[in-house]
């Protein structure tokens, strides 16, 4: 549909809000007529969909709407949406007073509504989208995002994300499959199923349906036929119980890649934390994922110098790593955050400067593991799906473990599986000659 009115987005924090932004696009597209732009002077309308995880890029969001101010044309409109939203709300307006709207992580579905409307504030948490069809997020061609659930019914005592997305209800599986079956039917071959905690997916829908599970949500994605691959994000180390494990390992169309957010190797830090699980329950569920799962890779999420965090609780973590044996590490500093639990363990907050150094030494540690592993690859075979091919000719895929290959290629192999042996590689991606 052909429009005069452009909207530039740009996004902060995680792949939902990633998801967010593409639903915030389709329904302005749908009901409003607008068209994305990447270049924000042309845009008669410039959002920001926001993070709140941690305090930075909290004071990036004001940073960015200062420039997005100066360099918007004359009446372009600028709204802020997401989590920071959510919990900020009005005060955003108050501190930039250019921001024409504010609208939560939960409120998505009124963006249409508020868009018009100078000053308008929308961020309530019991708002329940969970029942409101919005279109596929596509990723590219050949994949699509589809959220599982809203909200998150954990109280992890760091994390601020339960105050701005609310608590966890599930979309009736009929509607995932469906959002999915249409995405492939638009030529996806791959879903990421979304949720902040996917694995306790089914406990809660907004029309009091019995209960679900996460297991069988996968089994129903797994039918659609000409889906080739299904990974999802995130799964709770708590709740990966063997059922879970035993289809992970013989569901054929599961990515063989798992996110297994740690958060700390310490028994008496997850405590604190309130992550319900031991260092033995998170080493017993990542050896039985490695034991059924062969190829597996594992990717993590760590926060070092948690209030409390002695040196021994850290070296906790260090032994986890080395014994998973992590294949991927989002590592971050403890960020303290408004209304959270941990604010109450300020006097034990660990010394920026030991923090720092505790992050770096995990960096160095998992880089040396990496060095060590990707070498391991060069002369294998590898199967990857096509989806994209770069100017200079070099193809790009994801292997069935989700590491990156570059390989010489053209665009008839795009959408393909094919196969590629390795040739060189780098702590993060492959490289080779496609060979079938
Ligand atoms: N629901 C997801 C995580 C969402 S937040 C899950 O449980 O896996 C993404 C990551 O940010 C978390 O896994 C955690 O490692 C990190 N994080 C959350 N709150 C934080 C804080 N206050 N300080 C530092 N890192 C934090
Ligand atoms: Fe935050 Fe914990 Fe929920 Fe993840 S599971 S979003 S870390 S409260
Ligand atoms: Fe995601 Fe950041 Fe919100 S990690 S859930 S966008 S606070």
């Amino acid at each position: 549909m052909s429009s005069n009115k452009k909207l530039f987005i740009q996004t902060l924090g995680c792949q939902m809000n990633d998801t967010d932004s593409q639903h915030i696009a389709s329904e302005l597209e749908k009901h409003k007529d607008y068209t994305q732009t990447e270049q924000i002077e042309d845009a008669d309308l410039i959002i920001i969909n926001t993070c709140s995880v941690r305090e930075k890029p909290v004071q990036k969001l004001f940073s960015e709407i200062g420039q997005f101010n100066k360099k918007k044309k004359d009446g372009a409109k600028i709204g802020v949406c997401g989590c920071t939203a959510s919990h900020l709300g009005k005060d955003i307006i108050k501190r930039a007073p250019y921001v024409d709207f504010v609208v939560g992580a939960r409120n998505i579905s009124k963006i249409k509504d508020v868009v018009d409307v100078k000053g308008a504030v929308e961020i309530a948490i019991d708002n329940d989208e969970s029942m409101y069809e919005f279109a596929a997020a596509k990723t590219n061609k050949y994949r699509a995002s589809v959220n599982i659930s809203v909200g998150c019914d954990k109280k992890c005592t760091y994390c601020i994300v339960p105050n701005t997305r609310g608590e966890e209800i599930s979309i009736p599986p009929e509607m995932i499959v469906k959002q999915v079956q249409n995405a492939v039917d638009e030529g996806a071959v791959e879903v990421m199923l979304l949720g902040q905690n996917v694995n306790s997916y089914g406990r809660r829908f907004s029309d009091k349906r019995p209960k679900y599970s996460f297991t069988k949500l996968l089994q129903d994605v797994s039918k659609i036929e000409k889906l080739k691959r299904i990974r999802f994000t995130s799964p709770h180390p708590l709740h990966m119980d063997d059922e879970f494990i035993e289809e992970f390992a013989k569901n054929e169309k599961i990515s063989r890649c798992i996110h297994m957010p740690l958060q700390s190797g310490s028994t008496s830090i997850l405590r604190a934390m309130k992550r319900g699980y031991t260092k033995e329950w998170f080493l017993n569920r990542a050896a039985k994922m490695r034991e059924l799962v062969p190829n597996l890779r594992i990717t993590t999420d760590i926060i070092v110098a948690f209030p409390g965090e002695t040196d021994e609780d850290y070296q906790d973590t260090l032994d986890v790593v080395r014994k998973v044996g992590f294949d991927q590490v989002f590592n971050f500093k403890y960020s303290p955050r408004p209304e959270t639990a941990a604010l109450e363990l300020k006097e034990q907050e660990i010394p920026d400067e030991i923090g720092s150094a505790r992050l770096t030494e995990l960096i160095e540690l998992h880089k040396r593991h990496l060095e060590q592993e990707m070498p391991k690859l060069i002369g294998s075979t590898v199967n990857i799906l096509v989806e994209s091919l770069k100017p200079n000719g070099e193809i790009s895929g994801y292997t069935d473990n989700y590491l990156q290959v570059f390989a010489k290629g053209s665009d008839d192999l795009l959408g393909k599986f094919v196969d590629v042996k390795v040739t060189d590689v780098t702590r993060t991606a492959l490289k080779g000659e496609v060979i079938a």
